[in-house]
């Protein structure tokens, strides 16, 4: 499967000045369209990473669904840039290096850690194929798998889950079944699962698998998010 990346994606100035990409066949954002760090800082950052740190087995494990561009990574490393963590991403298409380097998140993020993330890129499209790709951010090592959730398969539990996939309007298998059985069994014991998206089929599947689940406020231009906790042993 490949995405014609030149024909198909383009840039979008998201509300808040940062921008995003759009396919323009489905119109689906990467990010929503009031705000591209806004939305990556409030739903994965503020209500995912910063509610785990502090009490969570170290080095933390997070796993993101939909790598894109990188954004909820850089942010991630940023944020947290002293504790050591391991940050896998999957992602089916792999953002071309000229978009990424494209996209304005200069202006929002740690240049060195931006730097390290585009050499990295760079590598992978010019030397070898790696799949994995790894990268050090900082104290972190980020692995990006070139796979889809459907078919990675891996022994880890993960303490945080980003799931960042496109919303149910153009994947609806990404919010249902056996995507959702699959991804509340990659996370670890006490783990957390946080997503932009609330839907009451969503929140039923995700309570059917045993997870306490909260609506919290969504990022700007979103009344709510979800924010899944898988009990403890
Ligand atoms: C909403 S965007 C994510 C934006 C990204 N987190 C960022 O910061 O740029 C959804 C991403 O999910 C990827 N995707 C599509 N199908 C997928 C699948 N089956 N498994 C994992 N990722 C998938 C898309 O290619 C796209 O990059």
């Amino acid at each position: 499967m490949k995405l014609n990346f030149a024909e198909n994606i383009a840039f979008y100035e998201t509300g808040d000045g940062s921008n995003t990409l759009i396919n323009k066949v489905t119109n689906e954002t990467y990010h929503s369209k009031h705000g591209a760090v806004q939305e990556s800082m409030h739903v994965f950052i503020k209500t995912g990473l910063d509610f785990v740190l502090g009490n969570r087995h170290r080095p933390l494990k997070i796993l993101e669904v939909g790598f894109g561009t990188g954004l909820n990574a850089l942010l991630t490393a940023d944020y947290n840039c002293v504790e050591p963590f391991v940050y896998h991403a999957l992602e089916p298409f792999l953002v071309p290096l000229d978009m990424i380097s494209n996209t304005n998140y200069t202006r929002y993020l740690n240049q060195k850690h931006l730097k390290d993330y585009l050499v990295a890129q760079y590598k992978k499209q010019t030397e070898l194929e790696l799949n994995p790709m790894t990268l050090y951010l900082g104290n972190c090592e980020v692995k990006i798998f070139n796979t889809r959730l459907e078919e990675f398969e891996t022994d880890l539990k993960y303490d945080l889950i980003y799931y960042d996939a496109f919303s149910r309007h153009s994947q609806q298998e990404m919010w249902e079944g056996e995507t959702i059985e699959k991804i509340v069994s990659l996370l670890a014991p006490g783990g957390v699962f946080v997503t932009y998206s609330v839907t009451g089929n969503l929140k039923r599947a995700i309570r059917d698998l045993g997870l306490v689940v909260e609506r919290l406020t969504g990022a700007p231009g979103k009344r709510e998010m979800l924010r899944a906790i898988k009990p403890s042993l």
